[in-house]
């Protein structure tokens, strides 16, 4: 009796866990590519997030599923999840910081997606400085050497995460990360890339090339 429950807990493994296993081994061969299934693995940029609760608490939290989603008006979306404490600030104060963590501050990106607001002052525990934005309320990081007063203009539910649409209504830069022309300087902003597929974060290389020279390689003389 016992060798046939083994047996039957057996073949529901074979049947319940083993197909997707070959399958996921059949698409390896299928063109050389390998299918991961339906997920959102994709490299993505490190902001962080800034909001005030209802008591007036500076929050900082970490965020890759964010995006620029507009050029006129200048738009911004962040998708969060509702756990998050940064959640409920936005929904209740309608506005939210972005601020870009240089190479330097990785440790304090990691920490700040890591930790709740719910529970500790990640302010005070990274010593890091909010400071309140002329033109929304949400703190930005003194530190960070970009950052971005945003105003919430549409909140869109789609699942696990619900994206904030927001205007921005100001960028500020430190003067350092700045090129002579006034263009942001990659190698001087040195921002973080986030794998999570590995739950890893990455600087990035050298510049590549300019988009109209490398562009001009197909385009007809
Ligand atoms: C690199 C990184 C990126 C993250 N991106 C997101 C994200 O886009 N959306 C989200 O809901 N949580 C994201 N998280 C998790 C939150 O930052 C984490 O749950 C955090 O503790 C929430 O903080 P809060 O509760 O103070 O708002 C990310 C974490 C890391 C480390």
């Amino acid at each position: 009796m016992k060798y046939l429950r083994l047996t039957a807990g057996a073949l529901a493994f074979l049947l319940l866990i083993a197909p997707p296993a070959l399958h996921a081994q059949e698409q390896a061969t299928a063109g050389g590519m390998k299918s991961l299934g339906a997920k959102t693995v994709l490299p993505s940029p490190v902001w962080v997030i800034g909001s005030y609760d209802s008591e007036g608490k500076a929050n900082a939290m970490t965020a890759s599923w964010v995006t620029i989603s507009c050029s006129k008006p200048p738009c911004v979306s962040i998708s969060l999840r509702e756990a998050t404490y940064t959640f409920g600030n936005i929904m209740n104060m309608g506005a939210y910081t972005v601020n870009i963590p240089s190479e330097k501050y990785a440790t304090a990106a990691a920490y700040f997606g890591t930790v709740s607001g719910r529970d500790v002052d990640k302010f005070a525990a990274t010593g890091l400085t909010p400071v309140k934005s002329e033109l929304v309320n949400a703190p930005y990081i003194k530190e960070f050497p970009l950052v971005m007063e945003c105003h919430v203009i549409q909140v869109v539910r789609l699942g696990l995460h619900t994206m904030f649409v927001a205007e921005v209504k100001d960028v500020k830069v430190s003067p350092k990360i700045l090129d002579k022309e006034g263009n942001l300087d990659m190698a001087k902003l040195q921002p973080l890339v986030f794998n999570p597929s590995s739950w890893e974060l990455f600087g990035v290389g050298g510049m590549v090339g300019p988009v109209p020279g490398l562009a001009a390689k197909y385009m007809k003389k």
